[in-house]
């Protein structure tokens, strides 16, 4: 089933110069980038995005992280995309992610873990729409969707 994701590369991916790595890893993949815009966040945004983790003692440090620097946002369609990306991305400690993931290859701590993506699909629903209006997601098809997908 085809769904959409939120991604972002964080402060910290920017400034490394790692997009294109990942921006490839999602390509290669099979994955479409539908919009993409890079902004640095405001902390009210930063503020509503984290928003679960408000009470949390890395609260502070986790805003301070994330308006740092300019990120690049994007929303990505694919089949069951918003799993297969959190697997892609790896977990949230880079020293605990499999090598093979994001942040296990290109991550050590968690307070720099350089990516974020959705964890659910209501999350996605929320936060795609926090970013970005509708009429910056494009709709298009892909050349080699038949050689990607069973059903296209
Ligand atoms: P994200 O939301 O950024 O994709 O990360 P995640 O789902 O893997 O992890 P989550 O629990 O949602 O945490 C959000 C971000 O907060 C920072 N964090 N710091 N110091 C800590 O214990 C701690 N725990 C989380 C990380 O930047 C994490 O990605
Ligand atoms: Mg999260």
């Amino acid at each position: 089933m085809k769904e959409m994701s939120f991604l972002m590369l964080k402060p910290d991916a920017v400034k490394r110069k790692l997009s294109g790595e990942i921006i490839s890893r999602l390509e290669n993949k099979g994955l479409k980038i539908v919009a993409a815009k890079m902004l640095i966040i405001t902390p009210e945004l930063a503020e509503k995005h984290y928003g679960e983790h408000s009470e949390k003692p890395f609260f502070k440090d986790l805003v301070d992280y994330i308006t740092s620097g300019p990120v690049l946002a994007m929303v990505i369609e694919g089949g069951e995309c918003i799993s297969l990306i959190r697997k892609m991305v790896g977990a949230t400690n880079p020293k605990e992610a499999s090598l093979g993931t994001i942040r296990g290859d290109y991550a050590i701590d968690t307070g720099r873990n350089i990516i974020h993506a959705s964890d659910s699909p209501a999350s996605a629903t929320r936060e795609i729409a926090l970013f970005f209006d509708d009429s910056e997601i494009c709709s298009y098809t892909l050349p080699d969707e038949e050689l990607i997908y069973e059903e296209p």
